[in-house]
């Protein structure tokens, strides 16, 4: 008790502080997003997103081998998808030779190591902006949990390691996982967006790809951000289907759900900061309201200290950068 005991003194140097820190970031923990366009020598600026670019295949290359050299070991793809190739039923995911499988080969071509985890849900590719299949006004599950299937056996074949699902259907995860069995891809793993919410912070991302919603919203397969008990039982049920890490989406604003699930599970809890938070950030240093880099780094060590063990960032160069 004080005054023997002095808190201060913990904190009385950079140097006892770094001895005594509990949290420490490093570029093992980034998962990086990478936005893909088709076209050459095309790397344009989502407007949403300042600093943060689409690129075409041609220089994916460039970008994922600069990645590497700065630590970063782990991509997570999107793909834009040309207005003429979308429909209803989600038909091109599943073209050998679409652009997210190219991508797959191209970042394997470039750096072997790179791990690949691919996004798995129909709505960059649908005419409707959702994330299955649109039958009377209607998001169908079983028949879009088939598609899903197909597509993620699809990015095995190009060469993925990891699956994403992003899109909350029920029971997806145990539909892809079967099938990836039965082809034979045993070692292909599954990142689950186990819980993940129908939240506002996505905006800009669907700016990027072109993917918002064309009528209605996402609220009947994403969570509503009022619970939290379901958040557990989303996750639970995900990782008996077959699910290798779960994740929590979007990050700052949930971070309770990251350490209660963090706290009940045994599998690794990825979290993903979203497009909106970055845009937040982005805009508030430009009018120089916030000390970008400080925030940043308060963001980030908060997302890890909250219970993540895998960071899904468009900040994960700035910040690789800015503690190297
Ligand atoms: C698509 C998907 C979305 C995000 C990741 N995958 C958007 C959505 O569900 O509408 C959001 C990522 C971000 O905002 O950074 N299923």
């Amino acid at each position: 008790m004080y005054p023997l005991r002095r808190n201060r003194r913990l904190r009385s140097s950079e140097s006892i502080r770094s001895l005594v820190r509990e949290t420490i970031i490093s570029p093992n923990d980034f998962l990086v997003p990478l936005f893909v366009v088709e076209g050459k020598s095309t790397k344009e600026e989502i407007p949403s997103m300042p600093g943060y670019f689409r690129f075409s295949l041609d220089l994916l290359s460039a970008e994922v081998k600069q990645l590497w050299s700065l630590g970063l070991k782990s991509v997570l793809l999107f793909v834009k998808v040309p207005d003429e190739l979308k429909d209803n039923s989600g038909k091109e995911a599943l073209n050998a030779d679409g652009l997210m499988q190219r991508a797959i080969k191209t970042i394997k071509d470039a750096c072997p190591e790179m791990l690949v985890m691919t996004d798995v849900a129909l709505d960059p590719y649908s005419s409707y902006g959702h994330d299955g299949i649109v039958e009377n006004g209607q998001i169908i599950n079983d028949e879009t949990i088939d598609v899903l299937a197909e597509m993620s056996v699809s990015h095995a074949k190009a060469g993925a390691d990891f699956v994403a699902p992003s899109d909350m259907m029920d029971g997806r995860i145990l539909a892809i996982r079967e099938a990836l069995e039965d082809e034979g891809f045993v070692n292909t793993g599954i990142m689950s967006y186990s819980a993940k919410y129908a939240s506002a912070f996505y905006g800009p991302f669907r700016d990027a790809l072109d993917s918002a919603p064309g009528f209605g919203d996402k609220k009947t397969y994403q969570m509503d951000p009022a619970n939290r008990d379901e958040a557990i039982r989303e996750t639970e049920m995900d990782i008996d289907e077959g699910a290798d890490i779960v994740m929590v989406k979007p990050g700052l604003c949930y971070l309770d759900i990251v350490r209660e699930i963090r706290n009940s599970v045994e599998v690794p809890v990825a979290v993903y900061q979203v497009s909106g938070e970055y845009a937040m950030l982005k805009a508030a240093a430009e009018k120089g309201w916030l000390d970008h880099d400080a925030v940043m780094m308060e963001q980030i060590i908060a997302i890890k200290r909250a219970g993540a063990h895998i960071i899904a960032s468009y900040f994960a160069k700035d910040v690789v950068k800015l503690i190297s």
